[in-house]
């Protein structure tokens, strides 16, 4: 089983009210998580009367369970973007990095902001092309990059880009003192507040705004044609204690091994907290432990850590161009979503060109960003993919591949998708033998559910909203459980 993260274990949370009655205010923002409190902060500063409706806790989401690093270089992808708008990505990225560090130091916010340089590296030498490319486009996109054969990885790497002067931080610290700062500079802020519209709570409550921000990771409506844009990947985290020797002095990256990417966070005085993300999944696939596993196996073997003291996993949906969504859905209407893996310095971002462009300040880089942009050259390929995959994903196949036919054949602490009582249902066994049942169909869009063996849960594939058990949505774009269903023969 996986714990909490070291981000939640070492950041208490605050406590807000729910919404218990209708609600009028300048701006509404939906999600408390990095995109929505930077957007909220921004405009509390600018005067303007802001209120974010949390579903759960802020910074409790994808962004309670992050890896954290702040930096403008994004894995290997300035190559594939063509030299303006990778000027601009690079612009708007470094912009983000340096803005934490002055909010932090103005509003006084101890959120273990430490300057690091950045690496994205290949061991084996398949990506050296890619990487050398990589070091040259960051570099004219006005990094300061380079292309290096040494890091401070305790094993040899083939070659790596380089960028000096990028940082990592501790998010909840930073966004818990944000969403004190938006409070005192007169926003309001909501928590176990779902809402099932842009104009009215799950509880019934009516919310009128003169703007709405979607900021819900996974954004709640699908314009303009959102959905078949965003691909939900979600990951693994394991964290645990090195001597300060032991510290690579950096942050890394590699395509390689289904990904891997290191970051270090102080601990004590003598020690530093490793911390290892990798082997992303479509979410409500199968093999989850494997992919735990050889994460785990992979951070003992090359570093030398002990014992992993945390373990965790989150996802986060990336575009089919891999920039951010973030600006003008439709009147009065703004999303920030889309961030693929590099929510920190795009969710600070997306707080500065939301805030601007309601205030009429826009951003040199929100053209970039648009979420009504297309770009058939770089998104059709993908975007055919991911259709043909979200079309597989509603026939339901793994009704075939059910490993039993019937529930009462299913051992303690095994689940699989199997037919009842004329039911396509989603079935448990918990260790003392409960069997738990619920329809298998995703009450988003109607997609069949897989199961996450290690978390215990039930996800779906298409955009990965994510269910308890017992069928409690943990995650959206659903806001519905999935439907109990008549045990019974
Ligand atoms: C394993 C992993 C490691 C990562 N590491 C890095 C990294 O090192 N650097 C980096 O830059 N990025 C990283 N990222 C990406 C980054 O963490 C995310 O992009 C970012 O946290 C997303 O922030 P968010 O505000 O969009 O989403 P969230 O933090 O999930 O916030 C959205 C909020 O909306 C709420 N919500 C949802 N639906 C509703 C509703 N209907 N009504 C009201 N509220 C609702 C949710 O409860 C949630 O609190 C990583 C991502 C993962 C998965
Ligand atoms: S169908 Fe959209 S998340 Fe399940």
């Amino acid at each position: 089983m996986l714990s909490e993260s070291y981000w939640m274990h070492t950041a208490p949370a605050r406590s807000f009210p729910t919404l218990e009655r209708d609600l009028s205010t300048d701006v509404a923002i939906i999600g408390g998580g990095i995109a929505g409190l930077c957007t909220a902060w921004e405009l509390a500063r600018a005067g303007v009367q802001v209120t974010v409706l949390e579903a759960d806790r802020i910074a409790a989401g994808v962004t309670g369970y992050t890896t954290a690093k702040l930096t403008a270089l994004h894995s290997l992808l300035y190559s594939g973007l063509g030299p303006a708008d990778a000027r601009l990505h690079a612009t708007a990225q470094w912009d983000a990095i340096e803005h934490v560090a002055t909010t932090a130091l103005q509003l006084g916010i101890d959120c273990d902001f430490e300057r690091v340089p950045a690496f994205t590296y290949t061991e084996t030498g398949e990506h050296l092309d890619a990487v050398r490319k990589e070091a040259e486009a960051a570099a004219a996109a006005g990094l300061d990059a380079q292309f290096v054969t040494t890091t401070g990885l305790p094993f040899p790497v083939a070659g790596a880009v380089r960028v000096d002067n990028q940082a990592q931080f501790h998010p909840r610290r930073y966004l818990l003192g944000l969403a004190d700062a938006i409070v005192k500079a007169g926003g309001t802020i909501y928590e176990n507040t779902r809402m099932e519209s842009i104009s009215k709570t799950i509880s019934g409550y009516s919310v009128s705004a003169g703007e709405v921000v979607i900021a819900t990771n996974y954004p709640i409506v699908n314009r303009p044609n959102l959905f078949p844009r965003l691909v939900p990947h979600r990951e693994f985290v394991v964290a645990g204690v090195i001597a300060n020797a032991d510290d690579p002095q950096g942050m890394y990256i590699t395509p390689e091994n289904n990904t891997r990417s290191v970051r270090t966070a102080p601990y004590d005085a003598d020690h530093r907290l490793l911390i290892v993300t990798g082997e992303h999944f479509a979410p409500g696939t199968a093999g989850t432990r494997e992919r735990l596993d050889a994460l785990t196996t992979w951070a003992q073997d090359r570093f030398r850590v002990k014992d992993i003291a945390f373990r965790w996993a989150a996802q986060d949906p990336q575009t089919t161009d891999r920039l951010p969504f973030t600006g003008r859905l439709s009147d009065h209407l703004w999303v920030a979503t889309g961030f693929g893996g590099w929510g920190m310095t795009n969710g600070v971002m997306s707080g500065k060109l939301l805030a601007g462009a309601i205030t009429g300040e826009p951003q040199p880089w929100a053209s970039l960003y648009d979420p009504q942009r297309f770009h058939p050259t770089r998104e059709v390929g993908r975007l055919l993919k991911t259709t043909a995959a979200v079309a597989g994903h509603y026939v339901g196949d793994r009704l075939h591949s059910s490993p039993v036919p019937a529930v009462s054949e299913l051992a303690p602490g095994t689940a699989a998708i199997l037919r009842h009582n004329g039911t396509k249902c989603a079935a448990f066994r918990d260790d003392d033998g409960t069997v738990h049942l619920v329809s298998a169909t995703c009450t988003h869009m109607g997609c069949v559910v897989g199961f996450n063996d290690v978390e215990r849960t039930w996800e779906c594939p298409c955009h990965g909203s994510r269910f308890g058990i017992d069928g409690e949505v943990l995650q959206g774009p659903a806001l519905h459980p999935l439907k109990q269903v008549d045990q019974t023969e």
